[in-house]
């Protein structure tokens, strides 16, 4: 089948959380299994573009409202990421150093999206089917299907994948004249509480919705952020698929970012090496468990409980353990986590800022990784720190719970807690470092979590059934 991604993010291209890893993943496997899946993204300026070669695929123009736009996709010349890649370029909106966290966000994917159903409108033979990703692509299904210009596309399948309904992209309806002319009488499948709201309207014009984890998906039943009734409405056409992870990218035999390489033979000797790198460089105790966090320091994450947490566990269980924080966000979170470094005895350190290389060491040098998230469609983290031997302590949400079983249950590896609140996180680090004693048991677990099978192959195989379910009719 020829699939076209459309996605906002895409590693190493641009990458600002999961999604990234998702959509330079998902088009790749597709392809291994013997598929044509591209990939189209706005074109940022990134280290990529300008490190790789480029050629022109297409030239057009369009409108956002009153505002004429001309616009450029090329593609990458090498195909070096395993799939044809794309990036989309409009002077003035979308060649920007960051991916979102503009004013105009809302004009510029809005013009992202018009524009790839500009170029979709020229193929002469066109896809078999759109997938799109989360809120900043999911107007696409309303426009193919509504606009009268791209009446071509009108009976073109489409896949929304939802990986974060926290995020609606929200916009009033004064904004209705970005979209190409289109039938009013259909303004509801724009509407949702007054607003356009471009996440309910992809989930009800996309011939098909998935989340990222099939828990997650039972979870928005009744806790999505105002869009219940709409998944409970559309339920039929919704599936959970969970993400895989590229274990090509995430292998600690041979991650590039990773100082000593280690397989599931020599993972004690391994990790011991890498945890000494992390400790030298952050200032930390070898001896102590070496508890991780690694994430974007937002409430959704629960970053913001972190800092009493660690500052508890200190006072109540004693300083048996160490942390290492990597992350940024919310600009008050980044200040308590910076602050405890006063108190630090060799046993905490934070580094505030993006760093992709740090954080493969982490997951390789860590002992445990810590994800109090309050929602987690997936969660990536948990499932690389596991490929590296690092024991997940997460609580039970989303994507967590489908991928941790916790180690005092049959067969299980993790620890897992209940509430995003301080007393279970302290109680889930009580019991990390009561878990570290017993040396044996933690080289078990490490072994068994490398050796479980979160790959992508898997999770693509269920993307394809649905393809071909949704291309069906
Ligand atoms: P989300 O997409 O909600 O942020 P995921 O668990 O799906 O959560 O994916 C997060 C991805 O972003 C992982 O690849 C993780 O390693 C990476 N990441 C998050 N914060 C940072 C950071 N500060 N530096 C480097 N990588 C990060
Ligand atoms: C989102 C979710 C995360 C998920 C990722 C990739 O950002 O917050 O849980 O793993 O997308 O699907």
């Amino acid at each position: 089948m020829e699939i076209l991604h459309v996605s906002a993010e895409c590693y190493p291209v641009a990458k600002a959380g999961g999604l990234g890893d998702v959509a330079g993943a998902l088009p790749l496997y597709l392809n291994q299994a013997g598929h044509s899946a591209r990939l189209v993204m706005p074109m940022y300026r990134t280290k990529f573009l300008y490190t790789h070669q480029w050629e022109v695929a297409h030239k057009g123009y369009a409108n956002l409202g009153n505002r004429w736009f001309e616009f450029t996709v090329i593609r990458e010349a090498d195909r070096s990421l395993g799939f044809d890649l794309y990036l989309l370029d409009i002077n003035g909106l979308l060649d920007r150093e960051k991916i979102y966290g503009y004013d105009d966000d809302t004009e510029r994917f809005v013009a992202f999206q018009v524009a790839v159903l500009e170029w979709v409108n020229a193929w002469e033979q066109k896809p078999d089917l759109i997938h799109v990703h989360d809120h900043h692509t999911a107007l696409i299904p309303f426009m193919a299907a509504n606009c009268y210009k791209y009446a071509a596309l009108r009976s073109l399948p489409t896949v929304l994948t939802i990986h974060n309904a926290e995020y609606q992209g929200w916009m009033g309806w004064d904004k209705s004249i970005y979209i190409p002319e289109w039938d009013t009488w259909h303004w509801g499948k724009l509407d949702w509480n007054n607003c356009i709201n471009p996440l309910a309207s992809g989930i009800k014009c996309a011939s098909a919705v998935t989340t990222v984890s099939p828990n997650y998906l039972q979870e928005l039943k009744y806790k999505s952020n105002g869009l219940e009734a709409l998944f409970e409405y559309e339920k039929g056409k919704c599936t959970g698929i969970l993400n895989g992870i590229d274990s090509h990218i995430w292998d600690p035999r041979t991650d590039p970012f990773v100082p000593y390489h280690y397989g599931v033979e020599d993972v004690e000797a391994g990790k011991a090496k890498n945890k000494m790198a992390m400790c030298d460089r952050f200032d930390l105790d070898f001896e102590k468990p070496l508890i991780a966090f690694i994430g974007r320091l937002v409430g959704e994450k629960g970053a913001d409980l972190l800092p009493q947490a660690i500052a508890e566990s200190f006072r109540y269980i004693g300083r048996r353990m160490s942390f290492i924080i990597l992350g940024s966000g919310n600009a008050g979170v980044e200040n308590a986590l910076q602050r405890l470094t006063d108190q630090s005895n060799s046993d905490y350190n934070v580094y505030i800022g993006y760093d992709e290389g740090l954080s493969h060491q982490i997951y390789a040098g860590a002992d445990f990784l810590l994800m109090p998230s309050r929602v987690e469609p997936c969660g990536l983290n948990q499932l690389y720190s596991m490929r590296y031997g690092t024991v997940p302590m997460v609580r039970r949400t989303g994507g967590l719970k489908d991928t941790v079983i916790d180690y005092g249950d049959e067969n299980g590896y993790g620890i897992c807690f209940e509430h995003a609140a301080t007393g279970d996180i302290c109680h889930a680090i009580w019991r990390a470092a009561e878990l570290y004693r017993d040396k044996k048991k933690m080289l078990s677990i490490r072994k068994h979590m490398m050796q479980l099978d979160f790959d992508w192959k898997t999770s693509v195989k269920k993307y394809i059934e649905l393809y071909k379910r949704v291309a069906a009719g």
